[in-house]
């Protein structure tokens, strides 16, 4: 897999690190101190949206895949939103006359999408958010086989959906200085690849097939504290895939 970003663009990177560190510094250390606090982190709390959507009836009950809505989330950095078309794909026929679907009537009807809400305007509250100055993307994270919950928490359970990880930093930097304890293969279904296998386990979860010790704690949102075995074969996931531990836990990788 070609690499997502050049060695020019990491020295590019390297060089700016001291604006790109440095000054967001003192102008947050203050409030990082306050977030931090476990009241603030949101995490478990369910969000209110203006159309209750159920991520357990849409992606466990109907059983559609994550990408039928977040059609970026393997191609790019964001995952996105999905279009009121996508909406509308079904609930121009089922559940035509909900009230809880009227706002989605009401964007198909005047052509205005639903995106994150912005000041004073109807759409989605954001759950799952990093501040601006730290680069995330989630296609590599895909490519390499992490699976959604491992940052989301049991979001195919949610009815409401909530913030499943608190996103600290160092909450990152743990992943990136032992990958291994992420890395899995699927031991029934060997064959897929990383990304394949990321999105099987929802399907394994929609028809009751039987889950193993990590896969059950990734689908409650749990941590997992992985065997011996399983981190001596994450590390030969890591050689395989060529993950660069050594740098992965540089400044330059989340702050461009
Ligand atoms: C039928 C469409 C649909 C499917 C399928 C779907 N989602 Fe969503 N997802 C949404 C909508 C709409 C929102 C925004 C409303 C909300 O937060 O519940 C959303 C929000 C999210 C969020 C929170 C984003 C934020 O920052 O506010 C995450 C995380 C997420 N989805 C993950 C997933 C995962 C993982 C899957 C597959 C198991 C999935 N979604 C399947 C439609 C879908
Ligand atoms: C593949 C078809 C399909 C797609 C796409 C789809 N839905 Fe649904 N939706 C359904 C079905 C079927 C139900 C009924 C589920 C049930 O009650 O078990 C439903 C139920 C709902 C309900 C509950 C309605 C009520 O009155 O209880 C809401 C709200 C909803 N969907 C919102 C959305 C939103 C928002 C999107 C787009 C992000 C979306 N749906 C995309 C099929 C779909
Ligand atoms: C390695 C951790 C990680 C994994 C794995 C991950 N996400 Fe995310 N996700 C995040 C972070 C961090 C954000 C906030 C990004 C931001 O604020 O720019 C986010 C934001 C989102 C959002 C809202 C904003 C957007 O458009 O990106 C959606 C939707 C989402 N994730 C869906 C998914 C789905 C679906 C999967 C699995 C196919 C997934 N995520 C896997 C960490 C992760
Ligand atoms: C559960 C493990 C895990 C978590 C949690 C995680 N990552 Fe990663 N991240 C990885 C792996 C594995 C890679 C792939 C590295 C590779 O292929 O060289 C990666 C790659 C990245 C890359 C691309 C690196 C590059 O080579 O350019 C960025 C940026 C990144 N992560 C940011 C984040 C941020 C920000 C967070 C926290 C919000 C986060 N990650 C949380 C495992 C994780
Ligand atoms: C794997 C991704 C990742 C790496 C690598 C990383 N950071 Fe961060 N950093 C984050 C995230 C996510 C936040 C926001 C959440 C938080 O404040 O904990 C953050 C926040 C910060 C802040 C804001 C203040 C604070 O503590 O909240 C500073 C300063 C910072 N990082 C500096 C650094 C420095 C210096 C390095 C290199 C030694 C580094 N970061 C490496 C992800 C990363």
């Amino acid at each position: 897999m070609a690499r997502l970003f050049s060695p020019v663009a990491n020295t590019i990177a390297r060089a700016s690190l001291v604006a790109a560190v440095a000054l967001p510094v003192g102008a947050i250390v203050m409030g990082s101190v306050v977030s931090r606090s476990p009241a603030n982190t949101n995490v478990g709390v369910a969000f209110e949206q203006p159309v209750p959507f159920s991520h357990a009836h849409h992606s466990i009950e109907l059983g559609i895949d994550c990408r039928y809505c977040h059609t970026s989330v393997t191609k790019s950095s964001s995952a996105g939103i999905p279009s009121t078309e996508t909406c509308m794909s079904c609930h121009s026929q089922i559940w035509t006359d909900s009230p809880l679907l009227e706002p989605v009537r009401q964007s198909w009807a005047e052509g205005k999408p639903i995106r994150f809400a912005s000041t004073g305007e109807v759409g989605w509250n954001r759950v799952a958010k990093v501040p601006e100055f730290v680069y995330f993307n989630h296609s590599i994270h895909i490519a390499r086989g992490i699976q959604c919950n491992e940052c989301h928490g049991n979001i195919q359970e949610q009815h409401m959906t909530a913030k499943g990880k608190p996103f600290f930093m160092k909450w990152c930097l743990d992943c990136h200085r032992k990958p291994e304890k992420a890395l899995y293969v699927d031991e029934q279904q060997p064959d897929l690849t990383p990304q394949e296998k990321v999105f099987a386990f929802y399907r394994k979860i929609q028809e009751g097939a039987k889950l193993s010790a990590r896969e059950l704690a990734l689908k409650k949102g749990r941590d997992y504290q992985p065997s011996t075995e399983e981190l001596r074969k994450g590390q030969e996931l890591v050689q395989q895939l060529n993950i660069k531990v050594k740098t992965l836990a540089d400044c330059y990788i989340c702050h461009r």
